[in-house]
């Protein structure tokens, strides 16, 4: 039987079907390549260009293919354009989990893992953050990803469809091979755009702010190497495939690091000098966002293997230094 991947072509997604091809698992792609590529995806994988809205599209695949689970990544996922454009977040997020669920229970699928964010807590109350702290997401994003959690709670309780919600902290780093990696065209995450410095694309990074109450003044978030992600998704499935409950797990490697500890690690990891330009704070965002996946190292049997913030710069290092222009399509 085949896992069906959608999102597969972006960037967290391609490093899961690497993952998991590199286990065996049979592996179908379904991407509408709206910011995904077709060169991250492995020549020989069964591949679907369009969308998970397309519910007859959907249905042929099942209906031609054993489908026995769901990886599901796709999503628009800019903070900021979700704030100018909520109803594209709900119509394309929250759409695609519908059409998506309606399609699994036409075909009888059971099982999906989805990718869930730290953007559903919000400005949290408390750090390290724990799976049953408040949400209250404070974009349309964020609260895409957390009504799409719902309408899976929901769905699970009538028609029988477990799910595992993993909510993402930062992901970094590229696969180990520097083979794939990250290429978002409109980039907004910090490790990228750092070293896009000494690419020679920009000549500084502007650290978004310097007066949050943290060690340096700089925001804190926890980086969680994109392998180590990777493997969280396989033992999601594991669980689900042993009979698990649904639930979600927070990812994140538990330690939190400050844009300026980034820059520094960056610095190491590529022997290059990286100037920085001291900005202003960027709305919305939280001073600190630190994960306790005490539950992901418990239930799911997790535990991040890459945690050196210079080793998981130094991967996305490599994925760049030898694609300067990324998947160059
Ligand atoms: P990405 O944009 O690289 O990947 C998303 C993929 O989904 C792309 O290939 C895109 O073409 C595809 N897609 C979007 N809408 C689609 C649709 N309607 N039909 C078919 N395909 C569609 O993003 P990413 O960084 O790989 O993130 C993957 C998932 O993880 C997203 O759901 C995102 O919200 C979530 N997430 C990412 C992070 C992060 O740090 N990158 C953090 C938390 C959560
Ligand atoms: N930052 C800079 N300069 C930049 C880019 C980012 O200083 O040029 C800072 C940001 O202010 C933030 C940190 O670097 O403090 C990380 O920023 P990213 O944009 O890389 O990531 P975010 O923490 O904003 O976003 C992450 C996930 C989102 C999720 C969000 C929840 O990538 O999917 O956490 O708040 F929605």
């Amino acid at each position: 039987m085949a896992v069906l991947i959608c999102g597969g072509a972006g960037y967290i997604g391609s490093h899961n079907v690497k993952a998991f091809l590199a286990r065996g698992e049979e592996v179908i792609v379904l991407d509408n390549l709206w910011t995904g590529h077709r060169a991250a995806v492995p020549e020989g994988v069964k591949f679907f260009e369009g969308d998970v809205r397309d519910g007859s599209l959907l249905d042929r695949i099942m209906g031609e293919h054993s489908i026995e689970a769901v990886i599901h990544f796709c999503a628009c996922s800019l903070v900021g354009e979700s704030m100018e454009k909520p109803l594209l977040y709900f119509n394309n997020n929250v759409g695609g989990m519908q059409s998506l669920l309606e399609a699994m229970q036409r075909g009888g699928v059971d099982k999906i893992v989805f990718s869930s964010s730290a953007a559903v807590y919000g400005e949290p109350k408390r750090v390290p953050i724990l799976e049953d702290d408040e949400t209250n997401p404070t974009n349309p994003y964020g609260e895409s990803k957390r009504m799409m959690e719902r309408m899976m709670h929901w769905v699970s309780r009538k028609h029988g469809i477990r799910y595992v919600s993993l909510r993402y902290f930062n992901v970094a780093g590229a696969f180990r091979d520097g083979s794939i990696g990250e290429d978002h065209r409109c980039e907004t995450h910090l490790v990228p755009l750092i070293l896009q410095v000494p690419l020679g694309k920009r000549d500084h990074v502007t650290v978004y702010g310097n007066d949050y109450p943290t060690k340096d003044g700089t925001c804190i978030r926890d980086y969680v190497y994109i392998e180590d992600l990777a493997e969280a998704h396989l033992l999601a499935l594991k669980y689900l495939r042993d009979g698990g409950e649904s639930q979600i797990f927070n990812l994140g490697s538990g330690d939190g690091y400050s844009v300026m500890e980034m820059v520094n690690a960056a610095r190491e990891a590529t022997e290059r000098d990286i100037p920085i330009e001291m900005g202003t704070r960027r709305a919305g965002d939280p001073a600190r966002l630190v994960a306790d996946s005490t539950r992901a190292r418990t239930v799911l049997g997790w535990s991040p293997k890459v945690t050196s913030m210079k080793d998981i710069i130094a991967s996305a290092w490599r994925w760049h230094s030898a694609h300067p222009n990324g998947y160059g399509d």
